[in-house]
C-alpha cells in the first residue's frame, strides 16, 4: 500500500453514519521527500509515563499542545491538521493509488503499530520544535500497570489544553480503567483492586498467550488491490480498542472523540495513549527475545517493510515514510523508561 495525497478525497460512507468530515491534509507545492533518519548526534527523546514525569513536565505537553492549537488550520502542524491526519487514513478519505474502488485503512491489518509509529514521530518532532526543546518526548499514558490505571489528572482539568469535554463524565480521575471496555459493558463491575488485576490478566492474555506469532500481534496482512480490514492484532482490540471507547463519551452517537476515528485524534489524549501503544510492541519484540519466543519478531515481507505513508514533517515538508524506516526506535532517536511490566506475572 502507498499512500498518495491526490487520493484523498470525501469519504464514502452509509449516509447518516457519521456527522459530515472532511480530513484530508493541505496540498503540497512540491512532490513527497522520502523519509531520512535523523542525525544520531541529535539528543535521545526518553518517553516516560505521564503518571511519574511530574506537574512540570505535564505542562510542557500543555504548552505544545496550546501552540499546535494555536496555528491556523491551514497549518498542517496545526492540532487541527494533527487530528485529520487519523482521520483521513481510518474513514476511507484515501483510496488506494490503483484501485480507486477501494480504502486506504490503517486499522485492522498489519499497519496498525508501524502507521501509528510514524504518525506519533512527527507529532512528537512538531511538539519539539514548537517548544523550542529538541529533547521533548511526549509521555505515555501506562494504562498497563497500577500506577497508571487512571486518567492523568491532568487531562480532566477543565481549563487546561488537555482537556477534551466529548468524554465519559463516569471516567474521569480517579475512576480505574478497564481494559476489556465496550459500549455495552457497565462500570464498578469490580472494585479497583480487582479491576486492576483483571487488567493484569488482560495485558498477559493480549501479549504473550495470543500473541505468539506476527500476524497474531500486528495483525494480518492488508497489500494493495485487497480490501480493507483483513483482521486486527490482539492489542489493537484490546486494550486498543477498549481504552478508545473507555475515554469516549458513551452519549454522543459515536462514543466521540475517543471513541471513533474521525475524531479520535481531536482528544489531546490520543498521543499519550498511543504512545503506550507503540511502546507495547517494544515490549512484544524484547519480551520475546529474553524468553526465547521465536514469533515474536516482526514480519520481513516486502509488501508490509515497502508500504510508506505521508505525514508533514516540523518543517512542513511533506514527507513519505515506509515501514521499514520504523523498525528501529534508536534510529529514530528515542527510547522509552520508567515503567515495569507487572502483568508479566498476571498469567491468567
Ligand atoms: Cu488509529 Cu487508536 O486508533
Amino acid at each position: 500500500i502507498v499512500t498518495n495525497l491526490l487520493t484523498c478525497g470525501k469519504p464514502k460512507l452509509p449516509p447518516h453514519a457519521l456527522p459530515p468530515f472532511y480530513c484530508c491534509p493541505p496540498m503540497s507545492a512540491s512532490e513527497p521527500i522520502d523519509f531520512t533518519f535523523p542525525d544520531p548526534s541529535e539528543p535521545l527523546r526518553v518517553r516516560r509515563p505521564a503518571h511519574a514525569v511530574g506537574a512540570e513536565y505535564m505542562a510542557k505537553y500543555e504548552r505544545a499542545i496550546a501552540l499546535m492549537k494555536a496555528l491556523p488550520d491551514s497549518d498542517p502542524r496545526s492540532f487541527y491538521q494533527m487530528a485529520n491526519i487519523h482521520c483521513a487514513y481510518c474513514t476511507g478519505s484515501y483510496r488506494q493509488t490503483a484501485h480507486r474502488e477501494l480504502n486506504v485503512q490503517i486499522h485492522f491489518s498489519w499497519f496498525f503499530f508501524a502507521f501509528h509509529r510514524a504518525y506519533l514521530y512527527f507529532f512528537e518532532r512538531i511538539a519539539a520544535k514548537l517548544l523550542g526543546e529538541p529533547g521533548f518526548a511526549v509521555p505515555f499514558w501506562s494504562w498497563d500497570v497500577p500506577e497508571g490505571m487512571r486518567m492523568p489528572v491532568e487531562f480532566a482539568n477543565a481549563s487546561s489544553p488537555l482537556y477534551d469535554p466529548v468524554r465519559n463524565p463516569r471516567h474521569a480521575p480517579p475512576k480505574v480503567v478497564d481494559l476489556e471496555f465496550v459500549r455495552s459493558s457497565v462500570d464498578d463491575k469490580f472494585t479497583d483492586e480487582q479491576q486492576i488485576q483483571q487488567n493484569l490478566r488482560v495485558m498477559y492474555k493480549q501479549m504473550i498467550s495470543n500473541a505468539a506469532l506476527p500476524s497474531l500481534f500486528h495483525g494480518q496482512p492488508y497489500r494493495a488491490g485487497e480490501s480493507d480490514r483483513p483482521g486486527a492484532g490482539t492489542v489493537e482490540l484490546f486494550p486498543h480498542n477498549t481504552m478508545h471507547t473507555w475515554t469516549g463519551d458513551l452519549a454522543r452517537p459515536s462514543v466521540e472523540n475517543m471513541g471513533v476515528y474521525y475524531s479520535a485524534g481531536r482528544d489531546p489524549i490520543f498521543y499519550p495513549h498511543h504512545n503506550n501503544i507503540d511502546r507495547l510492541w517494544e515490549v512484544w519484540r524484547d519480551v520475546g527475545a529474553a524468553r526465547g519466543y521465536r514469533g515474536h519478531v516482526d514480519f520481513t515481507d516486502p509488501d508490509w517493510l515497502d508500504s510508506s505513508f505521508l505525514f508533514y514533517d516540523e518543517e512542513a515538508r511533506l514527507v513519505r515514510i515506509t515501514v521499514r524506516d520504523v523498525l528501529d526506535i534508536d534510529k529514530l532517536r528515542y527510547a522509552y523508561d520508567g515503567v515495569g511490566t507487572p502483568w508479566l506475572d498476571a498469567k491468567p
